[in-house]
């Protein structure tokens, strides 16, 4: 790959469909279509179409996106197929709205805020090891879905939420199906919301049952002017500077997001550094072997996680191949200038953890699967955006955090519980979706230690 020159005020790239330019190749194989473009075209490659649009394969790009131009962008418009659901929450909203949310609520989510949910992540991955039987097949990426959905919907709402959690799951799951649907299929992509499809409808029904079940919890705690610790109580309670409260409306689409946003991208990390520990017996020995020195046979608590080296490598390396964000687009909302090209209000640029975190020249032997890699200032020594499962600048995902303390503390207490072995040798297919997901359920034996 080399870096783009600016000699010509269009980068190169695939020409694609006379009409839909690159969509039909994007569409068959995205992941294998973006890497083909990076290994063929170079750190800036042009795709035709619809929406013409940029890929952008060099870290300092990707910071020129994320960081320096990031004011005259904004969230790509793909964002629209979620708007029912998530609303004006932060992941959707714009300009000054977003800045004051992101403000309000960015402490809710530091370090201090979110110990005490460790508890409860340790708590939960217990009662679904007691559920689990020696000997016993399982889909361990259904096991971690459920798991991080329990969790997530405990720290967001506290206890009151165990009898919803059957209507969460199906809402969100909705939500998903109807997102592959729309974003693979150009027509359905273009039809609006209101038009009854079946899936339409399937979507709407299950929104109206979440936010029954979301605008009832909201009012009892209301109601009940019950202070807790949860992420609810605190949405409640936060005062903007000129003292008002977010309205009910923006709660839930607050709460929707958090639900939607952190959830499923955990538990793909964990079922991917499950399917690649299973891969890697000699990565999964040196893992125990930490768990045995810093634990000592005893559950893994919050105090434990700065010993945890090893396991947090495991996470880091995990997402650096299969980032579950495995792209951040983002449309232009004023002419602007990146990477040395000018580009027009309404086009589109994206930068694709899933190709950069595979570049030989940040990571050697891209494809190995080796969390030694990240020993001593490995990361210190990258360019920022070489790595970057978390996106970056203002709009960097405000869960790192809770994610990060969430997958190690989960990876450490079922490693130390349970082998965990792959039934089938059969490669497990990544599927670029809205996140990066296995195309196929991942079977695994659970073997007690
Ligand atoms: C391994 C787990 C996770 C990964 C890989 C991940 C990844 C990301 C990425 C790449 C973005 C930026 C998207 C963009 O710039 O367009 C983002 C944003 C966001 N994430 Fe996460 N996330 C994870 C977990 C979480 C968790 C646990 C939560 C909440 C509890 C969460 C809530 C959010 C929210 C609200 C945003 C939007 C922030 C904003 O625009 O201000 N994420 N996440």
């Amino acid at each position: 790959m080399n870096t783009s020159t600016t000699s010509s005020p269009i980068p190169s790239g695939p020409n694609g469909h006379f009409l839909l330019g690159a969509l039909p190749e994007y569409s068959r194989n995205p992941l294998e279509f973006m890497s083909k473009c990076a290994r063929t075209y170079g750190d800036v490659v042009y795709l035709t179409g619809l929406i013409p649009s940029y890929l952008l394969n060099h870290p300092d790009f990707i910071e020129e996106m994320l960081v320096t131009q990031h004011q005259h962008l904004i969230k790509s418009q793909l964002g629209k197929i979620t708007k029912p659901l998530l609303g004006n929450g932060l992941l959707l909203s714009e300009g000054d709205f977003w800045k004051q949310q992101r403000h309000l609520i960015q402490p809710a989510f530091h370090r201090s805020r979110i110990a005490a949910y460790a508890e409860v992540m340790i708590d939960y991955t217990q009662r679904m090891l007691n559920t689990w039987l020696p000997g016993e097949i399982r889909d361990i990426h259904h096991e971690m879905m459920n798991l991080t959905l329990m969790i997530a919907a405990k720290t967001f709402f506290g206890s009151e939420i165990e009898s919803d959690v059957d209507v969460i799951d199906r809402a969100v799951k909705a939500m998903l199906e109807h997102f592959d649907r729309r974003s693979t299929n150009l027509l359905l992509f273009l039809l609006p919301d209101y038009v009854p499809t079946l899936g339409n409808l399937r979507f709407r029904h299950a929104i109206k049952q979440l936010d029954t079940v979301v605008y009832r919890l909201i009012q009892e705690r209301r109601s009940s002017g019950k202070q807790t610790d949860d992420l609810l109580s605190m949405l409640l309670y936060l005062q903007a500077e000129d003292g008002t409260r977010m309205s009910d409306r923006q709660v839930r689409d607050e709460v929707n997001t958090f639900l939607l946003a952190g959830h499923e991208t955990t538990a793909l990390t964990l079922s991917w550094a499950w399917y690649l520990l299973s891969k890697h017996p000699e990565v999964e020995a040196k893992l125990l072997a930490e768990l045995q020195t810093v634990l000592m046979g005893r559950s893994p608590s919050l105090s434990d996680l700065p010993r945890l080296r090893y396991t947090e490598w495991i996470i880091l390396e995990t997402m650096r191949l299969y980032p579950p964000v495995w792209a951040i687009p983002r449309t232009v909302a004023q002419d602007c200038e990146i990477a040395g090209y000018p580009i027009k209000a309404g086009h589109g640029l994206v930068a694709s953890p899933w190709v950069v975190h595979r570049d030989p020249r940040w990571f050697s032997n891209p494809d190995q699967f080796n969390p030694d890699r990240w020993n001593n200032d490995f990361a210190k020594n990258l360019p920022t955006f070489a790595y970057f499962p978390f996106g970056g600048g203002s709009r960097i995902c405000i869960g790192k955090a809770f994610a990060m303390m969430e997958a190690c503390l989960l990876l450490a207490a079922i490693a130390s519980t349970y082998r965990i072995r792959l039934v089938s040798q059969e490669a497990v297919k990544p599927w670029a979706s809205l996140t990066l997901r296995p195309k196929q359920a991942i079977k695994v034996c659970l073997n007690r230690r």
